[in-house]
């Protein structure tokens, strides 16, 4: 009988090029203490020209793998959260695919923004649960640099560079498993977070161009309000699926987009933010990635510990949200 899935192994990669707040000083009128006292970033990656998003990915993949001591000819399917993938066609997972060297598996990308990752690990967990597949390697990876607005003081200090991956095997009697996730999106925030030309709603032009409308596009405030509250309730919802509480949980792993809406969610919980793994100093918003990339590094530095509880929540344009609870 197969009992669900577990993480046997993470991996994350960063680009090496690091862009300090200083840095942008020089970009845009901003500042390092208006950013770090509003985010709680210090820095990001830039991913080198040569570098696409796939290169990242294929980096954490390779990572989680040896983790998982599995070899990429195992998978049984790959699952990337991406919203900046190598071409708008064919999916950034087949890229992907092709670098690590297998074929015929499926592998396709999940559009949910800063959810991405916690969205595609749900389903790769859902597809172990009915026995459709054994290994599934779950990816978020993002460039979000070059979708950025390097003018805007609003969006460019934000984002950063970067993937994270797990693999989640079939979970055995006293293993380590997905307990549960949640999956929400609303769209009444639609506008307030997008790219708002290149997609078939409004191709690009030479204007569009012009006036930076392939770029991400957000009202922060918008944003900041409905996750402080979206990300609380989905971590609740996740923990009583699971019949568990705060109390219960060793580790939350937040989407890291801003260090005051994890201060807000942690009074929320109960949970103290000492039991937050955070490292948006250092890489800013990576979307899809800023999860895998911060539990990956906690599990290699031994925060995170086998047997431990590990809640995971995460928001992003749509308004997509979700959740999702492990026991590593
Ligand atoms: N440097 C200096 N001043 C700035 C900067 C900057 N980089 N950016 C904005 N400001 C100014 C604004 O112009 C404004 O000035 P004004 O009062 O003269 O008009 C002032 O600072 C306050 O602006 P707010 O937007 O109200 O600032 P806020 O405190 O809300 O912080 C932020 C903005 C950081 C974007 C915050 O709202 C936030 O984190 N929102 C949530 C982001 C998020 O979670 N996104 C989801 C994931 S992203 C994805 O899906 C791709």
């Amino acid at each position: 009988m197969v009992l669900g899935s577990r993480i046997a192994g993470t991996g994350s990669y960063a680009p090496a090029k690091v862009l300090t707040n200083a840095e942008l000083e020089r970009l845009v009128d901003t500042s390092d203490a208006w950013i770090s006292e509003r985010t709680g970033i210090k820095e990001r990656r830039i991913a080198a020209p040569e570098e696409c998003t796939s290169d990242l990915a294929l980096r954490a993949s390779r990572a989680a793998l040896e983790a998982a001591s599995l070899d990429a000819r195992e998978l049984d399917m790959i699952v990337m959260g991406t919203i900046t993938p190598d071409r708008q066609l064919p999916a950034c997972a087949a890229y992907l695919q092709q670098k690590l060297g297998v074929s015929g598996i499926p592998a396709f990308d999940i559009s949910a923004a800063c959810a991405g990752f916690v969205y595609a690990m749900s389903i790769g967990d859902q597809f172990i649960r009915t026995g459709a597949a054994r290994n599934v390697l779950v990816v978020g990876a993002e460039l979000l640099s070059r979708v950025t607005n390097w003018m805007d003081r609003n969006t460019c200090v934000l984002f950063g560079d970067g993937a994270g991956a797990v693999v989640l095997t079939p979970a055995t009697e006293g293993s380590g498993r997905v307990l549960s996730s949640k999956l929400h999106t609303d769209a009444t925030l639609t506008e307030s977070l997008c790219i708002p030309a290149g997609g078939s709603r409004e191709p690009l032009t030479h204007a569009g161009l012009d006036e930076r409308r392939n770029t991400v596009q957000m009202v922060g405030n918008d944003i900041f309000r409905i996750a402080v509250k979206n990300l609380s309730s989905a971590s609740r919802s996740a923990l009583d699926a699971a019949g568990l509480t705060p109390e219960d949980v060793d580790w939350l792993v937040p989407h890291q987009a801003n260090l005051r809406i994890i201060a807000q969610v942690s009074t929320r919980l109960g949970i103290p933010l000492e039991r937050f793994v955070v490292n948006i100093d250092r890489y800013g918003n990576t979307s899809s990635a800023s999860i895998p990339i911060a539990l990956d590094e906690a599990v290699r530095d031994g925060r995170v510990k086998s047997g431990q509880t590990v809640l995971m929540c995460a928001l992003g344009a749509g308004i997509s949200w979700a959740s999702a609870l492990v026991r590593l």
